[in-house]
């Protein structure tokens, strides 16, 4: 056993004692990698094992890994001041300018933004907005969330009943009431006759009129849906939905913890389909995971209700570490490097190609459907092109192949279902090199070949 090998074991035998892990299951536990450093789009495991980093961790690495600019302005920041209280009479300067630069980079109607630690926190935060806009607004009963099956919003009481993926629920019931599901825009499975995103936005009118509009506050969505397998919504979906919304006075709320920050090609996705939302939930690639952070965008109209509000009718929201001088600093860095170094419209360009590359692989019987946006990608297995019968347990077996083969991979958050099969979810940073993205799509088809 070489030195690094023995680190890892010892390492192991402590973590199978005392850690818990997100999606804990000591079976899958068993050959657990320990990572020791990333550079650009590899990671590097204490085994000295070299692996692309074909979903940025978790979607989160936008800017690739080892970009000591970051772990510098994080000592600067953290030796001159570590932390404050950000609570109203109190604010600090990296949370000042980082909320206008990314209310500047948002969307047009956007006015302000809240800090968070992580995408759940933000979407909890998000339905607290709109139930305070509407109780602010004399409407108390709009408390409803209508999200989308597959959508995937985290795993927190509230974020995990608008999550509707069943395996992240099914221990953890009951689930917060006043949270209601509706057919996504899957146009490979939809089973309606026309196009599938005006009758999935349609979908979500007729739960606002069986509901009564005066009993929903706000619908979820995420632009392009992320861990539910990478789904792509037809380009009609977002402005019928946005109709859709106005006319019942629902709120709409842009989960864009994996699309915000480049990863769609655009700084946020909805600008794909000329679409505003009311508010934006954003994470992940703000810091593009150097340090956690979240927050929520909100337009000028929701800004102004709280700005007016009467002292008993305060926003009582609030989190120790909202507006952390450390982690915003790093996200004004994080997002400097997107923007001098075109990351959004390099997505744009290597996600063409990127998914080019995928799409060639639909000659392989297994793969059914090929999706994606910017670097964001997802490739579908099925038993059978022609009846597209979902394959159920092969993604798995990919997803092993890949890594014997030095590519990290995951597939739809737990697991494929009998109505929609596994799917494959490749999301590398925003600057893999051409030449990786290229090799990536190579090792994606022989771990399938391999598999299946
Ligand atoms: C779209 C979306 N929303 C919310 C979350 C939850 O974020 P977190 O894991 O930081 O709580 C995720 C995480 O993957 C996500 O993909």
């Amino acid at each position: 056993m070489n030195d690094h090998a023995a680190t890892s074991a010892t390492l192991l035998d402590a973590d199978r004692r005392h850690l818990i892990h997100p999606l804990h299951h000591p079976k899958e536990h068993a050959q657990a990698q320990v990572f020791v450093e990333g550079r650009g789009a590899m990671l590097r495991t204490a085994d000295g094992k070299e692996y692309i980093d074909g979903l940025s961790c978790l979607w989160n690495v936008n800017v690739g890994h080892g970009r000591k600019e970051l772990a510098d302005v994080a000592a600067d920041q953290m030796a001159r001041l570590a932390y404050a209280s950000a609570y109203t009479g109190f604010s600090n300067e990296p949370a000042i300018r980082l909320a206008e630069r990314i209310v500047g980079l948002s969307y047009a109607n956007m006015a302000a933004a809240y800090f968070t630690t992580g995408g759940a926190e933000s979407n909890e935060s998000a339905f607290k907005f709109a139930r305070y806009h509407w109780k602010r607004m004399g409407k108390p009963n709009k408390v409803k969330i209508i999200s989308r099956q597959y959508g995937y919003h985290g795993v927190t009481l509230a974020a995990m009943s608008a999550t509707a993926l069943p395996g992240y629920q099914k221990m953890f019931g009951p689930l917060v009431p006043e949270f209601l599901q509706v057919a996504p825009p899957y146009a490979y499975r939809w089973s309606g006759n026309g196009d599938a995103g005006i009758e999935a936005a349609d979908a979500v009118e007729a739960a606002i009129e069986a509901n009564g509009a005066d009993t929903i506050a706000a619908v979820i969505a995420e632009p392009v849906m992320g861990a539910g397998g990478v789904i792509v919504p037809p380009p009609t979906y977002f402005p019928r939905l946005r109709q859709i919304c106005d006319r019942h006075d629902v709120l709409l709320i842009a989960d864009e913890v994996i699309t915000g920050f480049g990863r769609t090609g655009r700084w946020f996705a909805l600008g794909h389909w000329g679409v505003e939302p009311d508010l934006v939930s954003f994470a992940k690639g703000v810091t593009s995971g150097y340090l956690p952070l979240g927050g929520v965008i909100v337009s000028k109209r929701l800004h102004q209700v709280i700005e007016d509000a009467p002292m008993d009718e305060r926003f009582m929201h609030a989190a120790t570490y909202s507006g952390h001088p450390v982690c915003c600093a790093v996200g004004l860095r994080n997002v400097d490097i997107l923007d001098k170094e075109g990351l959004p419209e390099r997505a744009a360009v290597m996600g063409r190609r990127l998914l080019s590359g995928l799409e060639s692989l639909r000659s392989l019987p297994a793969v059914g459907d090929v999706r994606g946006l910017g670097m964001m990608c997802g490739v579908e297995l099925v038993e059978d092109q022609a009846t597209r019968k979902p394959a159920i347990g092969p993604g798995g077996r990919v997803v092993a192949e890949a890594m014997k083969r030095g590519l990290i991979i995951r597939q739809r958050g737990g697991g494929g279902t009998p109505v929609s099969g596994d799917s494959l979810c490749i999301a590398p940073p925003l600057m893999t090199p051409e030449a990786t993205l290229d090799r990536l799509v190579n090792i994606v088809g022989e771990s399938i070949q391999a598999a299946t």
